[in-house]
């Protein structure tokens, strides 16, 4: 058993809930499918970020902090792979939970609210990733703890940047979107998902 680890206050104001029980006991069964997601989400959360710095290069705030969450992000990756290696995971291809695209279904289509929808979508990745983070840690292996807990102070620093961001870029204030994305991001959370993922809902066996 590790010791608990505190969520900044902000971050558990932002998402509508915490992670049911039951998908930490189903994660703990399955550490192989976790760790597998888990490097997919920390590459796919690199390319994000550079996809936002090729669309948006007129974006001076956007282009550096993206750009270092970017590097982090493939860090990670590489810190995953190497704990996969080292507990003898093989990395195979698994499918995409239904999460992120259950959020990025919503975005709007025009800008300024193409942008301000991804990166609040953004914001809800990293809070989501972070909770989950720290709603293992107290069940987790030493090893895996340690390097969680270090994930849980910059997924944590990632989902600030990118609420500030939004809030910056934004005409106006950017609550009501946030309200929006909170209730779809509850359903994605909360309602019963076939397939386990790092950010899948409540697990149902067939
Ligand atoms: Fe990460
Ligand atoms: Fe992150």
């Amino acid at each position: 058993m590790s010791e608990e680890v505190p969520l900044p206050a902000s971050l558990l104001d932002f998402l509508p809930c915490r992670t049911p029980d039951s998908w930490v006991r189903e994660a703990l069964e399955q550490e192989r499918v976790l760790l597998i997601d888990h490097a997919q989400c920390e590459k796919k959360a690199a390319s994000t970020a550079m996809n936002l710095m090729f669309r948006y290069v007129d974006h001076a705030d956007l282009l550096t902090k993206m750009s270092q969450l970017a590097r982090e992000e493939l860090l990670h990756f590489e810190q995953v792979v190497t704990l996969m290696r080292q507990r003898g995971v093989r990395y195979e291809h698994i499918g995409a939970s239904r999460y992120a695209e259950g959020l990025r279904q919503h975005m709007r289509r025009d800008e300024p609210g193409r942008l301000i929808d991804l990166l609040i979508i953004g914001a809800y990745i990293e809070a989501r990733s972070c909770e989950r983070f720290a709603a293992l840690i107290p069940w987790l292996d030493d090893e895996l703890a340690r390097f969680y807990r270090t994930l849980v102070k910059s997924e944590g620093r990632h989902f600030e940047d990118y609420l500030t961001l939004a809030e910056q870029y934004a005409a106006a204030p950017v609550d009501d979107r946030i309200a929006f994305f909170a209730e779809r991001e509850r359903e994605l959370i909360e309602s019963e998902d076939r397939e386990f993922r790092f950010h899948s809902g409540v697990p149902v066996h067939a």
